[in-house]
């Protein structure tokens, strides 16, 4: 079938190396806004779909086009294929808050679970290749069989959040045997002002005046964003499928994360003292729900990968 030219557009530079057509499910969250970013950059164009597109951060970029889309209207999801016909398709998007999803678990399952299964029989049927974001958090029940998480751990996951992503995860492959899932580790990064992730969030809470609290034992192997959206980008015109796991190089806890953000920003260790608390899970009874060490082995995708993955301190 002859690929027509989409909205009628110019690709002005070099740097579009693909006339390929990418959709991201969940442009306007976190990854989402880095994914249509770097998506644009590699992508012949790209359809930006969430429910509320407004919420994307700044201008779309020239070759991008805003689609709303709710995704608990499964019945759209075919027309949103029809329209966008996309030879790639990114799902980034969840209820992704660990607060939110122990609030109202059905809608975790649903929109976690049961929509990626969806969207990945549907990539099946149009031909187009699917990559579906996971998470960290589906382990941390069990400890590692070997020091880090690799792709042989079974996923044991403690919270409702964690278990509607190991239900999406095996959806996702149950439906599409060419699929590919990634699982992130802990974001942190540019938000474009929007206090989101692990460092935009805490700098916005200080900002407030709050004293937020640092988990001193859980510990993470953190990626930056726009790192993860680049990789994904890569992984998304290339053909690997099954299960990778993207993380950086370092292994932190989330209070070590917060003191290297806020010394990229400026704060002495005195005031970082002063304007966080720094805490163990237990003191707030939130063992059971929050697991210690979810820290990602990346070491398969590392080989397969160009995009180098940048310790926390490459980044700040
Ligand atoms: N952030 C992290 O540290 C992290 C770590 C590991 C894995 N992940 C995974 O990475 C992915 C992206 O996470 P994120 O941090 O970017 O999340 P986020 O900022 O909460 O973004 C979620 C996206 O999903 C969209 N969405 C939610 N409900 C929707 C609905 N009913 N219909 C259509 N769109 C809907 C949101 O659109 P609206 O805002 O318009 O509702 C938003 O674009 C998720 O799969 C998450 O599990 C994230």
């Amino acid at each position: 079938m002859p690929v027509q030219e989409p909205f009628g557009l110019q690709f002005h530079t070099v740097s579009v190396v693909s006339r390929e057509r990418l959709l991201v499910l969940g442009s306007s969250g976190f990854l989402g806004a880095h994914l249509v970013r770097e998506g644009a950059e590699r992508f012949g164009c790209v359809h930006a779909a969430s429910r509320r597109p407004e919420l994307y951060p700044g201008t779309l970029p020239a070759n991008a086009r805003s689609v709303p889309w709710d995704a608990r209207q499964a019945m759209e999801n075919v027309k949103l294929f029809a329209d966008a016909r996309p030879t790639v398709v990114i799902v980034a998007a969840a209820l992704s808050r660990l607060a939110a999803c122990e609030r109202d678990p059905d809608v975790a399952r649903e929109l976690n679970g049961a929509m990626p299964g969806g969207i990945a029989r549907l990539a099946r049927d149009f031909g187009a290749r699917l990559v579906h974001i996971s998470t960290d958090l589906v382990f941390g029940a069990r400890p590692p069989l070997g020091e880090r998480y690799g792709l042989t751990d079974p996923p044991a996951p403690l919270s409702v959040y964690g278990h509607s992503k190991v239900e999406g995860e095996e959806r996702v492959l149950e439906a599409n045997s060419q699929a590919l899932v990634c699982r992130l580790p802990l974001l942190f990064g540019n938000s474009f002002g929007r206090g989101l992730g692990a460092s935009d969030a805490l700098l916005a809470a200080i900002e407030r005046d709050e004293t937020p609290v640092l988990f001193v034992d859980e510990w993470r192997t953190p990626l930056d964003v726009g790192n993860a959206a680049e990789a994904l980008v890569e992984l998304a015109l290339g053909d690997a499928c099954g299960m990778l796991h993207l993380a950086g190089p370092d292994r932190l806890s989330r209070a070590g994360l917060g003191r290297e953000v806020l010394r990229s920003h400026g704060f002495s260790d005195e005031q970082v003292d002063e304007r966080v608390r720094c805490r163990t899970r237990a003191e707030l009874g939130l063992e059971s729900q929050r697991p210690a060490d979810v820290g990602l082995d990346a070491g398969d995708t590392i080989s397969q990968l160009q995009t180098p993955l940048l310790g926390v301190c490459d980044v700040l």
